[in-house]
């Protein structure tokens, strides 16, 4: 915070609400205790780090401070010493805006390559009207996403995500479950937030953090992870079923821990197919993908599944590989639509779930038609034989490249 922005607003304000350190000085502030020695060069380790330098609102005095390169507080060493974007949303009163001294300063800046998110026009706090009101949050945000590359293209979703296993109790004490981590599903629900989406996350028993900003929903057994999606699904314009969910659960829970009294043979009946159901009970332009964890034949099983629960497309899992998959860091995976087979190579979860949520909206995109399915000299296409080539004999897509696509 610059000296001016302090008779505006307390720093405490903002170090309550992020809990970060505000700066404010290059030089010792009174009651920073030990990081005040710090803050000598405190402008070039935050010039540093930093991914993009922000200035919001930005007056003319910093505007015109960047521009010719006075270094005389924090903020202006900062924006010298940095090597990040710089984004600045001017406000101020609206002759000071268009001032030639301004405008000349902001020119200087543009040809710099710092972004100017332009004020609005309006009542301006000095009772004037006119152009110079600093350009809504929501419109600085958006400008500073679009500067680091980064894409809000989920914005107006709502993503409903099942993560993680499910567990089936035997007696009060032990349970049937699996080795599901949760990592895919938290990783999905976690690009989904950043790029727009409101996302609920439904989890079985998990180690992880929830991803920040999403509604976590934690269930234990097959069944309450069915009855809290049964009861959200309505609310989502896509769900993603990556959790790994009970088959099966015991007839009998016995209300007493098991004795050890020799062999034991457990009875076991299925669960309900939860991702088959919600397809069934799918409202118009809802997308719903699944998940496939395979050990062998994963495009033939994958595809299988695919087909019996009517999803829009399953990405299958190889699990029985080391290091990737359940419970593990990195993951690959085939992206299957009826139209579509990707091969996604191993990376980071949270890196593939960016891939997958790629693929998952190109769905919603109308489809080229790819020549290499035309069988007809005539160029009339038969769709339906078309896709039926797709979904029988598909093959692993070259890595990264989108193999088949039909209309
Ligand atoms: N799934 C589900 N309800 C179940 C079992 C699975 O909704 N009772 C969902 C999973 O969340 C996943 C997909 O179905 O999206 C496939 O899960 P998977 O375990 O790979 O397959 P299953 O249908 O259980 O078939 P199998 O275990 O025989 O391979």
């Amino acid at each position: 915070m610059t000296e001016g922005a302090k008779k505006f607003i307390q720093p405490l304000t903002f170090s309550a609400l992020t809990g970060y350190r505000v700066i404010s000085s290059l030089w010792e502030e009174p009651d920073a205790g030990e990081a005040a020695e710090q803050n000598g060069i405190d402008h070039i380790a935050e010039a540093q780090w930093a991914d993009a330098l922000v200035v919001a609102p930005a007056t003319a005095n910093i505007l015109a401070k960047f521009a010719h390169g006075l270094a005389d507080d924090f903020l202006s060493t900062m924006y010298l010493a940095t090597t990040a974007p710089v984004l600045v949303a001017p406000a101020m009163n609206v002759n000071m805006w268009n001032h030639a001294a301004t405008q000349a300063n902001l020119e200087i800046l543009r040809q710099r390559g710092v972004g100017i998110v332009e004020p609005g026009t309006g009542d301006l706090a000095c009772g004037m009207v006119g152009a110079g009101r600093m350009a809504e949050p929501e419109t600085i945000a958006e400008a500073v996403l679009k500067t680091l590359g980064r894409r809000h293209d989920l914005r107006g979703e709502v993503v409903l995500v099942t993560a993680g296993g499910t567990r089936e109790a035997l007696d009060p004490v032990r349970f049937i479950g699996n080795r599901s981590s949760g990592k895919m599903g938290y990783a999905l629900a976690e690009a989904a937030r950043r790029r727009g989406a409101k996302v609920i996350l439904i989890s079985g028993p998990s180690a992880l953090h929830a991803p920040p900003h999403c509604e976590l929903v934690r269930i234990t057994t097959a069944e309450e992870m069915r009855n809290a999606v049964l009861e959200r699904m309505n609310e989502a314009t896509l769900v993603i079923k990556s959790a790994a969910v009970a088959d099966y659960r015991p007839v009998e829970v016995s209300s007493q821990k098991l004795k050890r009294t020799g062999p034991l043979t457990l009875e076991l009946s299925p669960t309900e197919d939860i991702l088959a159901e919600v397809v069934r009970r799918r409202r118009p332009g809802q997308l719903i993908v699944g998940f496939a964890a395979e050990t062998e034949n994963r495009m033939e099983n994958g595809r299988a599944k695919l087909l019996a629960k009517g999803a829009d497309a399953i990405v299958i899992n190889d699990v029985a590989s080391e290091g990737v998959g359940i419970d593990a860091d990195t993951n690959a995976a085939t992206f299957l639509s009826r139209t579509t087979s990707v091969e996604l190579p191993e990376m980071p979860k949270r890196q593939l779930a960016d891939r997958i949520l790629d693929e998952i909206l190109s769905l919603r995109r109308p489809r080229p038609v790819v020549a290499e399915f035309s069988e007809h000299q005539d160029n009339q296409i038969d769709t339906q034989a078309a896709q039926d080539r797709v979904l029988s004999e598909s093959i692993p897509a070259r890595a990264g490249r989108r193999q088949l696509i039909v209309e």
